[in-house]
């Protein structure tokens, strides 16, 4: 039995590559990608994520819903240094899309998955976490309802990637993700930059992908942002953040986790979107989040490489 998952993204780069990782798997039933504006708008997301599936040549299997096209609160907060103005690194520019997104909102395309297939659906969300906010606002028992929740996001003992504390995705929408982390979901792993930042993309590996239109895409797609990761932290790689999502949906066993009360700042100066991590339970909260703190880093690139080979 396959894997019942709907992946939640703002396509940017990374997003795109673990659409790559989950389709090409093998072990996903993907039953949807919903978008959200993150990277880059909606509108740009959700066409950069039809352009991956006609590259898979899934356009007419996969459906992509339209979610959020702001914060819940904030103003949108793009990341075109990073992913280019297009989101794809530049990488598909001349790709006609023949595709659209299908009809209805994600917000009830979720809804309406986890309560058709209760207790089976795995939300991989690799963007803002709007969509899953309003979801969860607008259906409270989706808590109780979801397989688990496995969150791209955050960081809990290292430095953030758009302010000294916060990582993007928490960045972008606070208050989005206070709400999913204090749902209550059973089962929420946060896959954060503490180990994002150990599964680095090579041009070693790009080789080792061989020669055909997917890897051709991983190498155009990724060449500038590697060269942004080397003058930012002196090594030239792409850092898998949102694959390595998608390869904790498909293995656990690729992370070590922990159990921690996990929380998010909204109301800070210098603070708003770090993810605060209770490590020594000083609050006596109960904890909520699986908090990733290792990864087997080697055993993922093998995986990713591997599915994705020519
Ligand atoms: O911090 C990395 C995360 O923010 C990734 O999901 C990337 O795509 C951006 O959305
Ligand atoms: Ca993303």
């Amino acid at each position: 039995m396959k894997k019942k998952v709907i992946l939640d993204v703002d396509t940017g780069i990374d997003d795109a590559l673990g659409i790559l990782l989950a389709v090409r798997s093998g072990e996903m039933d993907v039953l949807g990608i919903t978008t959200v504006n993150g990277n880059v708008s909606l509108e740009q997301a959700t066409k950069n994520t039809c352009k991956i599936l006609q590259l898979l040549e899934k356009e007419h299997e996969i459906r992509v819903i339209q979610g959020a096209n702001k914060p819940l609160m904030r103003p949108t907060f793009f990341e075109h240094r990073v992913h280019g103005k297009d989101g794809l690194g530049g990488a598909l520019l001349d790709m006609p899309v023949h595709v659209e997104a299908a009809d209805g909102h994600a917000v009830d395309f979720i809804v309406e998955q986890v309560k058709q297939h209760a207790g089976e659906v795995t939300l991989v969300m690799t963007a803002p976490l709007t969509n899953l906010a309003l979801a969860v606002m607008k259906y409270p028992e989706l808590v109780h309802q979801v397989k688990e929740v496995i969150v791209m996001g955050g960081v809990v003992q290292g430095f953030g990637n758009v302010t000294p504390t916060a990582e993007f995705n928490m960045y972008v929408d606070p208050e989005a993700a206070k709400i999913v982390f204090q749902a209550g979901f059973p089962d929420l792993t946060l896959v954060g930059l503490d180990v994002t930042r150990k599964a680095l993309l090579t041009d070693d590996h790009i080789r080792a992908l061989g020669d055909s239109p997917i890897a051709r895409y991983v190498k155009e797609s990724t060449a500038e942002y590697m060269e942004r990761y080397y003058e930012r932290n002196g090594v030239r790689a792409c850092a898998l953040h949102d694959p390595l999502a998608v390869g904790v949906a498909l293995n656990k066993q690729l992370v070590t986790t922990r159990k921690y009360y996990v929380d998010v700042e909204t109301k800070s100066e210098l603070c708003d979107g770090q993810t605060v991590c209770d490590f020594q339970n000083r609050l006596s909260k109960a904890a909520n989040v699986h908090v990733c703190t290792e990864v087997a880093a080697d055993e993922f690139l093998e995986l990713f490489i591997r599915t994705l080979r020519a």
